[in-house]
């Protein structure tokens, strides 16, 4: 009997069709809400499950699902894994690093540009009929290009933002981060390492790219956003919940900075009513792996993850490689 995997979400016909040839597979095409009962229920029949980030894996699911060996994540992050329970539990849990750098780099730099040069906002106003005539300052936005970029989270995805900032737009790069760059990969980079609140204080333009833990919970808030300029931009493709979304809408109601971008809410797909009232905000629903080549590479990595993981007792990107050690 092959081993049986639920693939939690809606996914490419072509990776579930592949993971058909190894498993006995359940997939939920129509894409049935989960609530916690069913979900339990769901995940208690099978031994591997393909999740995305909104799919939690908690201690308590843990426990009522004894036959569960493998959770692949289709992203990155992996804030919706309990990982210290996995690993008590002997369950491995996989993520899809490296496939979406570059896709989720350009996005961010995407969301930069449209927030300093007010995109969003100049295209509702010119929908909506209201453009009559050429003005000297009609949505005059910020510089992006020879400006200062603040990047806080400096891991491959803030790397590879550097890089187009530094490379591509002559921007100075300056960056905070746990751990510092060695000197080769900060000067390939482009980037300076600098005090967290140095950098709120000199950048023109604040991007956020930390994974999301009880450690990194509103990185940025009203005391942060108090010491940016009235002029900076604030990016976040990072996570819901590094950003305290409340404090972010009043900010931009008061113009205490001049706009933000953001593609991850606290509670999405629930986003704070004041950040939809203001107009200084690119608002996206979390799209910035969104392309067709690296959600089909995320879907594959997934995939490989629980392939090699029943075929040969391995994985090939696991968060808690000691959950292997069985
Ligand atoms: C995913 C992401 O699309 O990889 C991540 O961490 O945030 C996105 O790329 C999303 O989490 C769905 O799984």
């Amino acid at each position: 009997m092959p081993p049986k995997i639920l693939i939690a979400r809606p996914n490419f016909p072509e990776v579930i069709e592949r993971l058909r040839q190894h498993f006995e597979v359940v997939d939920n095409q129509s894409d049935q809400a989960w609530t916690p009962d069913n979900w339990r229920a769901a995940v208690q029949g099978v031994e591997g499950v393909m999740t995305t980030g909104s799919d939690p894996i908690t201690a308590d699911l843990l426990a009522a699902c004894p036959r569960l060996r493998i959770c692949a994540n289709m992203a990155v992050g992996y804030n919706n894994f309990d990982v210290a329970a996995m690993t008590a539990a002997q369950v491995v849990g996989t993520n899809t690093p490296d496939v979406l750098t570059e896709t989720t780099a350009d996005f961010g730099f995407a969301l930069l540009m449209a927030t300093a040069r007010r995109i969003s906002e100049s295209e509702h106003f010119l929908r909506a009929g209201l453009w009559k005539q050429w003005r000297y300052d009609m949505f005059a936005g910020m510089e992006v290009h020879g400006s200062t970029l603040g990047i806080i989270g400096m891991g491959r995805i803030g790397q590879g933002i550097a890089r187009r900032a530094a490379k591509g737009f002559g921007m100075q790069v300056i960056y905070h981060n746990r751990s510092h760059l060695s000197p080769e990969l900060e000067a390939e980079c482009g980037a300076r390492w600098v005090e967290k609140h140095t950098l709120l204080r000199e950048a023109d333009h604040v991007m956020l790219v930390v994974p999301y833990s009880a450690a990194t919970h509103h990185t940025v808030g009203a005391a942060e956003i108090a010491l940016m300029k009235p002029t900076a931009t604030l990016v976040n493709i990072a996570r819901g919940g590094i950003v305290d979304d409340a404090a972010l809408a009043q900010a931009l109601k008061e113009r205490r900075i001049a706009a933000a971008g953001i593609d991850v809410f606290e509670g999405e797909p629930s986003v704070h009513l004041g950040l939809l009232e203001v107009p200084n905000v690119v608002l996206t629903p979390h799209i910035a792996s969104a392309t067709v080549k690296t959600r089909l590479a995320m879907a594959n990595l997934a995939a490989d993850n629980l392939i090699a993981y029943f075929q040969r007792g391995e994985v090939l990107t696991a968060v808690n490689p000691s959950a292997l050690k069985r």
